[in-house]
């Protein structure tokens, strides 16, 4: 199975996101840095090392990352993520306190493994990669693949009309990684709406025979609360779990691109650009196989034989 660590903003589509990466086999996930976004450092933190002790996984490390962006203020969405970042859902505390410094546990990890041979998946904000970056970029060129979600290309945006939060959030961080030149792909709102979940797949989830499936339903239905009109709910973060596990579910496509750092609105919105930082993206996905094989992962009732 391969090395992975997972950088995070717990988060209702994350906390799908970390139990398919820990109920898969595939990923050996070693530790989670968490970082603000969908909810305050605090909370993202907490929920990380509360979702590893409800899947009996609590000797994973949590180690603390950005409390905000390298620059401006930070937006939240308590509002989506309900106050506590996932739903009310009840879980266990974390079985350990976090490590104070995800960057440097970052570096060191990074260090005590060989090149190469750790994979970092980013659904949140990109603000620790780019800290990692100034602080010990020898360190972070240890990365192997970097599969972040983030961006919307052709389709509008979630906070400005062509910006996605996870840019939004952090232009300047988008900017860095970029400019780094790492093994980097990007899955962005192109696919993520793409894969949705609906209130039949909820019922299927929370039938399930896992911890895995049955918290992945209750965090889904906590989704659908705050948007109670909606029929479905798209899973954007585990797009990126399942783009290291089944890779020929997506189509990729090699883009040069840059970042809009400073328009108050359109900050984060990527374009295409051949002066740009050339990166990986997704921009296609068999939706139907990508939700039977998310299920499958979790061990939902539609992932038994
Ligand atoms: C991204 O923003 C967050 O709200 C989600 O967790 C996801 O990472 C989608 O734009
Ligand atoms: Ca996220």
């Amino acid at each position: 199975s391969r090395r992975v660590i997972i950088d995070t903003d717990p988060g209702l589509d994350d906390a799908v996101a970390i139990l398919l990466a820990l109920a898969d086999p595939a990923l050996d996930v070693i530790g989670i840095t968490s970082v603000a976004g969908n909810i305050g450092i605090a909370l993202t933190t907490r929920n990380a090392g509360r979702l590893l002790a409800a899947m009996g996984c609590g000797d994973v490390p949590v180690a603390i990352g950005a409390i905000g962006p390298l620059q401006g203020r930070t937006i939240d969405e308590a509002a989506i993520h309900g106050d506590d970042g996932l739903g009310g859902v009840k879980l266990p505390e974390p079985d350990h306190p976090p490590k104070p410094d995800a960057v440097l546990w970052l570096a060191e990890t990074l260090r005590a493994h060989p090149a190469g041979s750790i994979d970092l998946l980013a659904l949140g904000p990109l603000t620790n990669l780019a800290l990692l970056l100034r602080q010990d970029p020898d360190a972070a060129r240890r990365l192997g693949r970097v599969i972040a979600m983030g961006g919307a290309i052709d389709e509008p945006g979630n906070v400005g009309t062509r910006s996605e939060f996870n840019c939004a959030a952090d232009p300047h961080a988008v900017a860095e990684v970029l400019a780094a030149g790492l093994d980097l792909t990007l899955v962005p709102l192109d696919v993520t709406r793409k894969v949705r979940a609906n209130r039949q797949d909820v019922a299927e989830l929370m039938a399930g025979s896992t911890v895995a499936a049955q918290l992945s339903g209750a965090f889904v239905a906590a989704y659908f609360q705050t948007a109670i009109l909606k029929e479905s709910r798209p899973l954007h973060d585990p797009l990126v779990m399942l783009l290291a596990v089944a890779p020929e579910l997506f189509a990729l496509e090699p883009m040069w691109l840059t970042v809009e750092r400073d328009d108050p609105i359109e900050a984060g919105a990527l374009s295409r650009d051949p002066e740009g930082q050339p990166v990986l993206v997704a921009m296609g996905i068999d939706a139907p196989s990508a939700m039977a094989r998310l299920k499958a992962g979790l061990g939902g009732a539609a992932g038994r034989p």
